[in-house]
Order: structure tokens, then sequence, then C-alpha cells
């Protein structure tokens, strides 16, 4: 009776322990697979995090045109499968409303008066 109490015992351990894990790996996941929480963002962790992490995406930025010739380019060539017209719409309305085309991802260019002497200019 006292060997069937430890065993028991030991397994609510041992279930507790894997619960607690699950947990911890779970908030990892959370803190590092970011999408910004809006309409259809669901749709994209479910159906675009597959194959490849989430910043992959949240890197990138496009029209709707754009974003679709990425899923057509998945399709096409990785094995991303058919997309229901309606979570395809979704999924394409959150892309362009929170990863929308950018006017210029660079910063302008610093006034030539503000940059270093140039090195390999020519001494005259
Ligand atoms: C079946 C696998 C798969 C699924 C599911 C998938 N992708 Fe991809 N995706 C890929 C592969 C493979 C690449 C290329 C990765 C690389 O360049 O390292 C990629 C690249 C990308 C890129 C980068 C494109 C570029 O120009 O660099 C974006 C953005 C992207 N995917 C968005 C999405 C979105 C949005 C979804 C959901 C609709 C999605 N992916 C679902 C396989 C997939």
């Amino acid at each position: 009776m006292k060997t069937y109490f430890a065993l028991f015992s030991f397994l609510i351990g041992l279930f507790a322990a894997s619960l607690l894990l699950q947990n911890i790996s779970a908030q990892n996941t959370e803190h590092v697979e970011k999408l910004i929480v809006d309409d259809g963002w669901q749709a994209v962790q479910e159906n675009c995090t597959e194959c490849h992490s989430t910043l992959l995406i949240t890197q990138n930025s496009g029209s709707k045109a754009v974003w679709e010739s990425r899923i057509r380019w998945m399709q096409e060539t990785q094995g991303l499968q058919q997309l229901e017209d309606s979570l395809e719409e979704s999924i394409l309305n959150y892309l362009t409303q929170n990863y929308g085309q950018k006017e210029s991802s660079r910063r302008a260019s610093l006034s030539i008066t503000l940059m270093p002497d140039n090195p390999y200019e020519p001494i005259d």
C-alpha cells in the first residue's frame, strides 16, 4: 500500500512538473512570437507560423497586393496550402492594416557638412 502511495505521489509530482515546464515554454513563445493584437491576428498565428517564425512576417511590410504576392509565392513554391477566401481576406487585411507599405525604411542621408572627411578623397 505504501509503495502505491509513493508511486502515486511521484506520478503526481511528474505531472505537475510537466505542466510547469509547458507553461514556461508557452510564456517564452509568447514573448518571442509577437504579433500586433488586432482583428485577424489569430488567423495569422494559426496559418503562418508553421514553417517560419512570426518575425519573418513582422519584419516585412507592404501593400495588400504585395502581401498577396508573397502568399502566392509561398503557395506556388513553398507548399503553403490554399486558404479559404474569407480566411485569406482576413489575413491580408490584418497584414495590410498592421504591416502596411512604409514610405521608406531608410533614414534620409546626412547633410554633407555633417559627414566625416572622406579618407579616399584625392589630395589636391
Ligand atoms: C508551408 C510553409 C509556409 C507557411 C505555412 C507560410 N510560409 Fe511564409 N515562407 C515560407 C518559406 C519557406 C519562406 C522563405 C524563408 C526564407 O527565405 O528563409 C517564407 C517566407 C515568408 C516571408 C518573407 C518573404 C520575403 O520576401 O523575404 C513572408 C513575409 C512570409 N513568408 C509570410 C507568410 C505569411 C503571411 C503566411 C501565412 C499566410 C506564411 N508566410 C505561411 C514558408 C511558409
